[in-house]
């Protein structure tokens, strides 16, 4: 028999849950995306739909672990090593020279990579530094996500053929990685620099940082402008006076917060704290 379609209420619920729970925007007919990340769990619990699921979740006992796993299966996780690499660009060539020009007392560094998922975000940065001979450095990556299974395969440092094609110089691949089976192993060079964990980015930051560099990348767009301006804030004092946020190719501080300076390094835009 096939499932029956996703009533009204029943996506309300997961709506309001998913916000609720990460911040996570399901605006207009997201249907087709529920079902799609859904079916799955659906699948393995052998319930017959998606409003099989709700009324489960909807029930008065304590379903944290399954309301868990429905929030973060409803996040998109898409990333690739050296993403928008006119960013990488402006840190190796203006932004790293000149912290490394000011901290040559402690030679200490910290970066946040705020919502990290699989990790590529973080490697990249803590393989460029590595690059830059800043190896014997106190340099100090943290990465973070809302998601636990995605902070744990950071973690891991663990990645598929198709993951390392994307955006990994061969010469990367070859100096950084250990082929295991059909996958590549980081080494620990590079992965002793990075800690992952969760974390919500709606949550309290104020025992965060002080960071030089915040990676903000690719997740405001999934959420509401309240929630925006709130993380922006947070964001804020996080950072070193003079410390920089980075966010993704269509997210910006306009409207949101005038706190930040907008640093233009060629074809990318870094915010500065002033
Ligand atoms: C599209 S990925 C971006 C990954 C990486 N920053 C990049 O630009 O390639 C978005 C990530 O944000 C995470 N996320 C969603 N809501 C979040 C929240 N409230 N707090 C922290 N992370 C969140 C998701 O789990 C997902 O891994």
């Amino acid at each position: 028999m096939p499932a029956a379609e996703l009533c009204p209420e029943s996506y309300r619920f997961l709506q309001n849950m998913v916000y609720r729970e990460s911040g996570i925007v399901l605006d207009g007919d997201k249907r087709y995306l529920l079902e799609a990340r859904l079916t799955p769990i659906v699948q393995q619990l052998r319930l017959g739909d998606l409003n099989d699921l709700c009324a489960m979740l909807g029930r008065p006992l304590d379903h944290a672990v399954l309301k868990r796993q429905v929030v973060e299966a409803m996040t998109t996780n898409e990333t690739f090593f050296f993403r928008d690499s006119a960013q990488y660009d402006a840190l190796r060539s203006v932004v790293i020279p000149s912290l490394i020009a000011q901290r040559q007392d402690t030679r200490k560094m910290s970066f946040w990579s705020a919502a990290s998922s699989s990790g590529q975000e973080a490697y990249s940065l803590a393989m460029m530094l590595l690059e830059m001979g800043l190896g014997d450095w106190r340099i100090r990556i943290e990465g973070t996500d809302l998601s636990t299974q995605m902070a744990e395969r950071a973690s891991n440092g663990r990645y598929l053929q198709i993951e390392v094609n994307r955006g990994l110089p061969i010469a990367y691949l070859v100096k950084y990685f250990t082929r295991m089976g059909l996958e590549w192993q980081l080494k620990d060079e590079a992965r002793r620099m990075v800690d992952f964990s969760t974390c919500d980015l709606r949550q309290s930051m104020s025992a965060r940082g002080p960071f030089d560099v915040v990676f903000c990348r690719n997740v405001l767009i999934y959420f509401d402008v309240e929630s925006k301006r709130k993380i922006l804030d947070q964001l804020h004092g996080t950072l070193f006076r003079g410390g920089y946020l980075l966010l993704g190719g269509s997210e910006t501080t306009l409207n949101l917060t005038d706190r930040f300076e907008r640093k233009v390094f060629g074809q990318t835009v870094f915010y500065q704290v002033s």
